[in-house]
């Protein structure tokens, strides 16, 4: 027996704390100007973990949204797939602490992945399969990220790009006969642009010192250049694939929900798909780069907008260090 998954609601929690370009002009020799010329950003959040907003905190709050708008209870779910970069510790994983933030008094699988940006997107793959073959009814996916933690704020190619936030969805099985699906996905990993984006130091290979700490090696390190290359090619190939696997074209995409890299990425990415702006759902400029966070944050806020309705043809679309990407296409 094969089920149908359709998502049944969505969430978000963004951090209260705004960072401006105007403020970062004051940290790194930048300017507004410049920032939103090359990237689309105006203001990112940035979480204060001391004031409840660690990433599970984050998640917990994202997730009684998707919850309530599923009409579920904590309890409901029976596995959560959380992706995030930033844990709030190494062990116990991030999903053991949101489990107990949500007050679940049943014991449920939780799983932390960390394909970085492309995380929602990897979470949605697992749990469809899970549903599809009827393993779980009900699973909750997170993205959530403090990425603000990782950045050098003396390196101004990198600060400029990345926020803090969190978005959540639940996912479970489309009753006969509901014309909501998530119709087809697909999942990659081109490790040869491992080395456009990543933060070493501080793992197994190269462990904190002293030295590590002075140099600031410790933080996130890009080729911009680069991983800009990669995206480009990458999302446009993976949106084609899941299109043609949904047995879809193109033009049947009503909107497009790309990772919030780079504004100029996501124009260039729907250049290449004959996908027109005005079908593309953008909020780079209120939030920034968030990671894993972005896909379901912008799927939220279009939702919320009254843009995406139910019965619409959706394309969500994510890239991240790795380099992962994937592609998802459901009809909401
Ligand atoms: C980072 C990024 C915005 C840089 O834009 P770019 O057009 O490629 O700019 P470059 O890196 O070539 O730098 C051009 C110049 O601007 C300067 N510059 C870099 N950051 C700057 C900043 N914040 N403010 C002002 N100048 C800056 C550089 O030093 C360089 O100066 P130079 O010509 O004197 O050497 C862009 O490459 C990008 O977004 N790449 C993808 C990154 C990404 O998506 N990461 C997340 C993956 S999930």
């Amino acid at each position: 027996m094969q089920y149908k998954t359709k998502i049944l609601g969505t969430g978000k929690y963004l951090p209260k704390k705004v960072l401006t370009n105007f403020d970062i002009e004051k940290i790194v020799d930048t300017s507004d100007q410049w920032i939103f010329e090359r990237t689309g950003i105006k203001e990112r959040r940035i979480s204060n973990p001391e004031g409840g907003e660690l990433p599970s905190d984050m998640a917990a709050m994202a997730s009684e949204n998707a919850l309530n708008a599923a009409n579920l209870t904590p309890n409901d779910i029976d596995l959560i797939i959380l992706s995030t970069v930033f844990p709030d510790y190494r062990l116990p994983c991030t999903t053991s602490v949101v489990m107990e933030k949500l007050g679940m008094t049943k014991q449920c699988p939780g799983i932390d992945i960390s394909p970085a940006c492309s995380g929602f997107v990897y979470g949605v793959h697992i749990a469809e399969s899970f549903i599809r073959n009827g393993t779980y009814k009900n699973v909750l996916v997170i993205g959530t990220e403090k990425l603000s933690g990782g950045l050098n704020w003396k390196d101004r190619s990198t600060c400029i790009l990345f926020g803090d936030g969190c978005g959540a969805a639940v996912l479970g099985r489309a009753p006969e006969g509901d014309k909501s699906e998530i119709l087809s996905s697909v999942i990659q990993t081109d490790h040869t642009g491992g080395k456009f984006l990543h933060m070493k130091e501080g793992g197994a290979a190269i462990p904190f010192s002293k030295e590590i700490l002075e140099e600031d090696d410790h933080y996130i390190k890009m080729a911009g250049r680069d991983l800009f290359k990669v995206a480009t090619r990458t999302l446009s190939d993976n949106a084609k694939e899941a299109i043609e696997k949904a047995n879809l074209k193109l033009s049947d995409i009503k909107w497009m929900v790309p990772h919030q890299a780079n504004i100029r990425i996501i124009e260039k990415c729907g250049e290449l798909l004959g996908i027109p702006s005005e079908k593309v759902i953008v909020n780079i400029q209120k939030y920034g780069n968030t990671s894993a966070a972005t896909i379901p944050i912008a799927f939220h806020e279009a939702i919320e907008e009254g843009k995406i309705k139910r019965g619409d043809l959706v394309l969500f679309n994510a890239f991240g260090a790795g380099v992962t990407s994937g592609a998802t296409v459901l009809r909401y």
